[in-house]
């Protein structure tokens, strides 16, 4: 056996797993390496998330954001961006196109929105709970225990927080005026509350060693998340690193298969950033471990206007299709129904 295949197997079997033997890994750049590397995340994701790729559709309510994270160009510094929030009923008609289109679970996303009253998002919540059968997740920041309380009592049912990056110093950085402790604190009172919780990380971060990355997915392996977002870092202009490089496709994949190999069963977006570093690497995504796809249902008018990176890819096209390009190459084709592109689960 290849010393790479021993060293795989190592990985996927040991708990927890050791810091310089993920290192060493994301560290292979040969393409013979990275292709057994995928081949190996992609046989644990046959074997425990099987063939179906899953998909969830994702509404960006509010652009609106009180912070300043250094990458993001929803920050609160950019003031050329033009914010909005949609009303109850944008989002109710969105949640139809989706629901429409077979999709079983929504993403209800923001910007950290100052003026998001938590009892007008339990009330959405509850509505859509009665109006649909679908699974509610929300992804609003962070915010205090008794609103994720009270969102959970209205039957929300996950959360995605993402860590963005484990190294507690790295994070200080790039996100002035926030805290570390308190986004693990979070990420413990989502636990706590019952939600089933997704996080994930920023790959190509400045100042981010190969360690640092290896050491976030020490975390998830500890963190048994439900779902993890590993996407490419894209510079965006207005923003601090708005002159940095974008992350390597190639480096963003390593991170995204060895999480895969050990974490299992985690549910693993191939993310909208990486469709969008000019190439769609989506596909290559979903051979290396993932098995999540995240079509857009934001109306159309608003979609330009949650720009986090430049170049998002879906702004032009309808509702819910953006997963087309993916899907065509993909593994598993499900459902079609009429005018949506997306399979669903
Ligand atoms: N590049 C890549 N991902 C970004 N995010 C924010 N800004 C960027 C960027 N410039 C990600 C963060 C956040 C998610 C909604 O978008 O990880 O959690």
């Amino acid at each position: 056996m290849s010393k790479l295949s021993e060293l795989l197997k190592k990985v996927y079997s040991h708990n927890p797993v050791r810091v310089e033997d993920l290192g060493y890994l994301l560290s292979l750049s040969k393409e013979e390496d990275l292709r057994e590397i995928f081949a190996f995340a992609d046989s644990v994701r046959r074997q425990f998330a099987g063939e179906g790729i899953l998909v969830r559709g994702i509404i960006e309510f509010s652009n609106f954001c009180r912070n300043s994270c250094f990458y993001c160009g929803l920050n609160k510094s950019n003031k050329t961006l033009s914010r909005y929030r949609l009303s109850r009923e944008e989002i109710m008609y969105s949640l139809s196109k989706l629901s429409g289109c077979g999709i079983k679970t929504v993403v209800l996303q923001s910007g950290e929105d100052d003026s998001l009253d938590p009892y007008w998002l339990k009330d959405i919540i509850a509505q859509i709970k009665s109006l649909f059968d679908i699974a509610v997740t929300l992804s609003v920041g962070e915010r205090e225990r008794y609103e994720y309380k009270l969102w959970r009592d209205a039957g929300a049912d996950r959360y995605l927080l993402k860590i963005e990056t484990t190294n507690s110093r790295l994070y200080k950085s790039l996100h002035p005026g926030m805290s570390f402790g308190n986004r693990l604190r979070c990420l413990q009172d989502l636990k706590e509350l019952g939600y089933q919780v997704g996080s994930g990380n920023i790959i190509g971060l400045r100042g981010q060693s190969l360690k640092d990355i290896a050491e976030d997915i020490i975390f998830f392996q500890a963190g048994e998340f439900d779902m993890l977002g590993i996407g490419p870092f894209i510079p965006h202009a207005k923003t601090e690193l708005g002159n940095e490089p974008s992350a390597q496709a190639a480096l963003t994949l390593k991170a995204l298969a060895l999480t895969r190999i050990v974490t299992k069963d985690t549910h693993l977006p191939a993310t909208t950033a990486l469709g969008s570093l000019g190439q769609d690497f989506r596909p290559q995504g979903l051979s290396a471990g993932a098995n999540v796809l995240m079509p857009n249902f934001t109306p159309q008018q608003y979609r330009r206007l949650y720009e986090i990176y430049p170049g998002k890819r879906c702004i032009d096209e309808p509702m819910g299709s953006c997963s087309i390009s993916a899907i065509g190459v993909a593994r598993r084709k499900k459902s079609t129904k009429s005018g949506c592109s997306t399979s669903s689960r």
